[in-house]
This record gives C-alpha cells, sequence and structure tokens, in this order.
C-alpha cells in the first residue's frame, strides 16, 4: 500500500540515495581538492549522523512514498563502520527492488562477501585512469590502480553487479578513454563516461574542462562499432550502447551537454538527515531534527510529501553563467553525487 507522489513537474519519487558518511579516503580533485578537506578541515561529528536506525525508519517511509531504488553513497561510503549492517536493515524493507552502493573500490576486498550476504545487489566503483602515477595524481593519495582492481575482483567475485565510473576532466585523463574502454570491454564490465560537472563550490569548475559526451563518444566510435541500446529503467542517467557483436555496454552520464532532469526521480538524504531534492540545491530539508523531536511516522511521511510536492528542481536544464553563480551549491561528499 504504497502512496505515490509526484513533483511540481510531475516527476514521481523513485529513488533514493543515502550518503552515509561525508569523510573519504581519496582526495579526488574534481570533489574532495586536498588544498581545501586537508586535515582541519570539519567534517561531521558522529552525533551528528543519522544512526542506522534512523536511516532504516526513514527509508521505510520513503518506501511507502514509491521508492523503490535505495544506493549508498558517501564520500566512500564503506568508511563507515559496519555497512553490512545497515545494508541488512534495509534489504528488510518489503517493496525495495535495488540496493546499491557507489564507492571507490579500496575497500570492498574486505568488505563485498559481507555485503552481498547483507542483501546487497550491485556496486558502481569509480575508477579514472588504468595509469598509477596519473590515477595517484587524481585520488590526492597516491593510491594506484591494483587496490581498486582488487576490489573490482572483489565484489565479482561476491556475485554482484558491478559498473565502473569514469569521470573524464580535459587534460586531466582524456587519454585514458580509450584504454578504460578497452580494459572494461575485455573485463565485461559496463564503463560510464561521466562528464565532470559543476557540482560544489570548491572543483574550480569552468566549462572548458568539460569533455562532452560527443566528444567521447566520438573518440569511441573511432574504435569500436556501438549499437544503441534501451535503458536499463526509468530515468536512468547513463545513455547505454552495446559493443556490436558482444553482451558488453557502455554509457555516457552527460548532466552538462545533454541534461536529464525531465526524468529526474531522485531524492538525496545527506549524513545528517538532510533532504535534498536537487544535486546542485543546497536548500536541504531537515528530517532528523524533526525525528529526534518525536515526530511519528505519519509526520515524518507527510514532511517528506509536502518537500517532494514542492519540488521545481531542474538545475542542469537550466545551468547558465547566471543560475551558476547565484546557486547555494553544496559539496559532493556532503551529498554522495
Ligand atoms: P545506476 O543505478 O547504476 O544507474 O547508478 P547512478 O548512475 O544513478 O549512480 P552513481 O552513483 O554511479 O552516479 C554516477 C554519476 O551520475 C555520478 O557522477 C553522479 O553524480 C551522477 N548522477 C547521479 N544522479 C544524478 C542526478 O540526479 N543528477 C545529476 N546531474 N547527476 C547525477
Ligand atoms: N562531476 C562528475 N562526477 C563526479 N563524481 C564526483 N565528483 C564529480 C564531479 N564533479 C563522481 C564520482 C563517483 C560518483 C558518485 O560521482 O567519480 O563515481
Ligand atoms: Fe572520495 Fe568518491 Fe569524492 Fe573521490 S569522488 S573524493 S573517491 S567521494
Ligand atoms: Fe535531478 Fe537536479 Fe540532476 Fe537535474 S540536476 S537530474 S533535477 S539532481
Amino acid at each position: 500500500n504504497k502512496q505515490f507522489v509526484k513533483d511540481k513537474l510531475d516527476r514521481p519519487l523513485r529513488d533514493l540515495r543515502i550518503s552515509v558518511i561525508d569523510r573519504c579516503n581519496f582526495r579526488c580533485s574534481y570533489c574532495m581538492p586536498a588544498e581545501i578537506f586537508g586535515p582541519d578541515f570539519a567534517f561531521l561529528p558522529k552525533s551528528e549522523l543519522l544512526s542506522y536506525e534512523e536511516i532504516e525508519r526513514i527509508a521505510r517511509i520513503f518506501v511507502g512514498l514509491g521508492v523503490e531504488k535505495i544506493r549508498l553513497t558517501g564520500g566512500e561510503p564503506l568508511l563507515r563502520k559496519d555497512m553490512p549492517v545497515l545494508v541488512k536493515k534495509l534489504s528488510s524493507i518489503p517493496g525495495l527492488a535495488d540496493i546499491a552502493l557507489t564507492t571507490n573500490g579500496v575497500l570492498l576486498p574486505r568488505f563485498a562477501e559481507q555485503l552481498a550476504d547483507a542483501g546487497l545487489k550491485r556496486v558502481n566503483i569509480s575508477l579514472d585512469s588504468l595509469n598509477d602515477e596519473l590515477f595517484g595524481q587524481i585520488n590526492g593519495r597516491k593510491v594506484g590502480v591494483t587496490p581498486v582492481i582488487d576490489g573490482i575482483n572483489a565484489a565479482k567475485h561476491a556475485g554482484l553487479g558491478v559498473k565502473i565510473n569514469m569521470v573524464v576532466k580535459k587534460g586531466l585523463n582524456d587519454t585514458e578513454i580509450v584504454p578504460m574502454a578497452e580494459f572494461c570491454k575485455k573485463e565485461n564490465l559496463e564503463l560510464r563516461f561521466i562528464e565532470f560537472m559543476d557540482v560544489g563550490s570548491t572543483n574550480g569548475w569552468k566549462m572548458d574542462d568539460v569533455i562532452t559526451k560527443k566528444q567521447i563518444y566520438d573518440v569511441i566510435r573511432e574504435n569500436y562499432t556501438l549499437e544503441e541500446t534501451e535503458p536499463a529503467y526509468f530515468g536512468e542517467v547513463a545513455r547505454r550502447y552495446r559493443y556490436k557483436g558482444t553482451d558488453v555496454h557502455v554509457g555516457f552520464i552527460s548532466s552538462v551537454s545533454e541534461s536529464f532532469c525531465s526524468s529526474c526521480t531522485r531524492a538525496r538524504l545527506s549524513a545528517n538527515g538532510q533532504i535534498f531534492t536537487c544535486l546542485f540545491n543546497g536548500n536541504g530539508s531537515d528530517i532528523r531534527d524533526f525525528m529526534r523531536d518525536g515526530a511519528g511516522d505519519g509526520e515524518l511521511s507527510k514532511r517528506i510529501m509536502d518537500i517532494w510536492n514542492h519540488r521545481i528542481d531542474r538545475y542542469s536544464d537550466e545551468r547558465t553563467a547566471e543560475t551558476m553563480a547565484n546557486r547555494k551549491k553544496i559539496e559532493m561528499s556532503y551529498i554522495g553525487g
């Protein structure tokens, strides 16, 4: 007995992205540049974070309003203690079709098996280069490629579905487009090329740094024949293709050059219990304190419904110099991408 809510632009609420922690063991230049997220950076103290019981409770309410898919994010979600415990709690929620995790992969050798046992279905693993030196520079922690590959293998071994996310930034890792495509094709992994986005206000984003979907597609087409395929689900962010003669897919996430707001069914819950209705809208609505002050399930549900009913966000459709300058932005590591 779900209630289905729609926003002002008639978009249903289908996905919930839950950030479980704002910390990360990487310092990717496009997400948490080390100059800004330094040793003195004030991350959320533990008492500010939603407990697993609180997350489960909020998730159940979201599912009651139409959510079918939950994605766990961070920062790096596997830095939060006992993540399999949370996955287990979430997988007991009836009516939830999919539970996934977005991670940098290095902690997967330790957790993949337990996560799969707890009910996790799939992971999206970030990898921006196959060159150790370049990858170490991008992740800001000199971590080589091998720990991520080990994570990918651990996830596969545990029976998790695996996709690879590669953020492409001009002059940084555009030379890695073909090597990454070749590697993922050979390993039977779905690779998604992601346009560098102007999330937050610390990554120094400029339009000039963006390599568009079309540019990447053209590079791929010089090397392979692609066939367009249907989206895997309504509102999928990636446009998917198949390498001709194989069943390996490759995707493009073109938030900048071809936005996909009209089918955006995603709500975001930050680690400290604020609800955000767009990756680019920094005006969150508190749900944690309302809950801690004793709100019942009905009241929580009503508040969430109210937030969704008022939603008008379509930032990527409207992106202009003016909207970029006049936004209260929010950092990727806080809201989980
Ligand atoms: P699947 O469920 O596997 O399709 O995952 P996903 O692509 O929705 O999630 P993932 O965490 O792997 O994100 C991949 C990229 O898409 C990241 O760069 C996200 O920031 C971006 N992304 C996801 N949802 C949105 C969105 O609603 N708007 C924008 N602009 N980007 C998004
Ligand atoms: N633009 C595009 N994608 C980004 N990600 C992090 N920061 C950005 C950005 N500025 C990606 C990560 C991860 C996903 C959650 O978001 O690489 O794969
Ligand atoms: Fe960490 Fe992912 Fe951000 Fe890189 S992109 S700093 S791995 S949260
Ligand atoms: Fe959804 Fe905002 Fe992304 Fe558009 S920019 S797809 S509204 S999160």
